[in-house]
């Protein structure tokens, strides 16, 4: 075959090769094959020597220009699989793609700032179960059957007399059937009600309950320990007030507010121009609750409070929606990684 018809041919087999080749590898070989030292480019080149004269120019350029057109399009392609000229496709200084880091919940997170405070302040940590027997939420905690007071909570039902805790203090319940004072304990936890769904409250939410139960145990260290934890949790200057309230396992029984700390008091939106937040339920455990776990209500005296853990949540961060922390929304939850 005429020189210039080999030229030809080969650029078309080369260019067809490279064009279908896809690795590193393929083309390193290519490489070798029509340009190293025995390779079909550089056979054509040394066969110009016995070209005549008048002839030699033209086909001479053309393979130098065939041989310039492969050497250009194989480094392009090389460069593609092996970016910065090392023979390998992986390449350590580039940058990594992050692998997606996932964080608490946000309730989580503030769940376990509120148990980190009472930890502290030397209170364990326990938990019960989500199906509860109508005595450890009700009966032992001094709602008699058909109390009035149970009208308080809502309360959805399973199978077998069972239902789900209402609220979490049936962990006290428990404890207290099975411990002896002194017992200092705080039990967060899921609780659910029967409730309509709507921005302030739903089906399914968190609370902590905390107690303690010992010899000489008076409302002077409720006081102590609640006041603590707020200044600690919500800030150090604010102002509390204990309001008498009633629950049927404290007597005497209160709840505590909080100056806003928005507004410092003033009256804003999120207090609703009050200037106080309502931040939880507590009082002096009732004797009769002593009595019904066989504590000898005459010798230990113990308090006991609870709290709501999404109130606090919102209040701190500026939610405006309870179902946010339910609806499982990334671009929601991200904000407090
Ligand atoms: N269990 C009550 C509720 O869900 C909150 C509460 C109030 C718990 C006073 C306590 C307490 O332990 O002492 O409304």
């Amino acid at each position: 075959m005429p020189l210039l018809e080999q030229i030809i041919q080969l650029e078309k087999e080369a260019l067809e090769r490279i064009g279908n080749s896809d690795s590193l590898d393929s083309l390193n070989a290519i490489q070798v094959e029509y340009l190293g030292r025995k390779g079909k480019v550089t056979a054509v080149l040394k066969q110009l020597k016995d070209v005549p004269p008048e002839k030699r120019q033209q086909i001479g350029a053309a393979a130098n220009k065939l041989r310039v057109k492969l050497e250009n399009l194989l480094k392009e392609k090389q460069a593609v699989f092996a970016p910065s000229g090392i023979k390998t496709i992986f390449d350590p200084t580039l940058p990594g793609t992050a692998p997606r880091v996932g964080a608490p919940h946000i309730i989580n997170q503030v769940m376990g700032e509120i148990c980190q405070i009472f930890y502290g302040m030397g209170f364990e940590i326990a938990h019960g179960p989500h199906v509860e027997t109508d005595y450890f939420n009700f009966e032992a905690l001094n709602f008699p059957p058909d109390h009035p007071a149970r009208d308080m909570q809502d309360t959805f039902f399973v199978e077998g007399g069972r239902l789900l805790r209402t609220h979490t203090t049936p962990v006290q319940s428990r404890i207290l059937a099975e411990r002896k004072p002194p017992i200092k304990i705080i039990t967060p936890g899921l609780c659910f009600r029967y409730e309509t769904i709507t921005t302030r409250s739903h089906v399914a939410f968190y609370q902590v309950d905390g107690f303690m139960v010992d010899e000489g145990v008076t409302m002077a260290d409720l006081k102590g320990a609640l006041v603590a934890f707020c200044r600690e949790y919500f800030g150090k200057g604010l102002k509390y007030k204990f309001r008498p309230s009633y629950f049927p396992f404290t007597e005497p029984s209160a709840e505590l507010d909080i100056s806003c700390f928005l507004c410092d008091g003033r009256g804003c939106q999120l207090c609703k121009y009050s200037g106080w937040l309502e931040i939880l339920g507590c009082g002096m455990i009732d004797p009769n609750v002593l009595e019904h776990a066989g504590i000898d209500s005459e010798k230990y005296t113990g308090y006991a409070f609870g709290m709501g853990v999404e109130r606090p949540a919102m209040l701190k961060h500026k939610i405006t929606d309870i179902r946010m922390f339910f609806n499982n929304d990334v671009r929601f939850l991200r904000q407090f990684l």
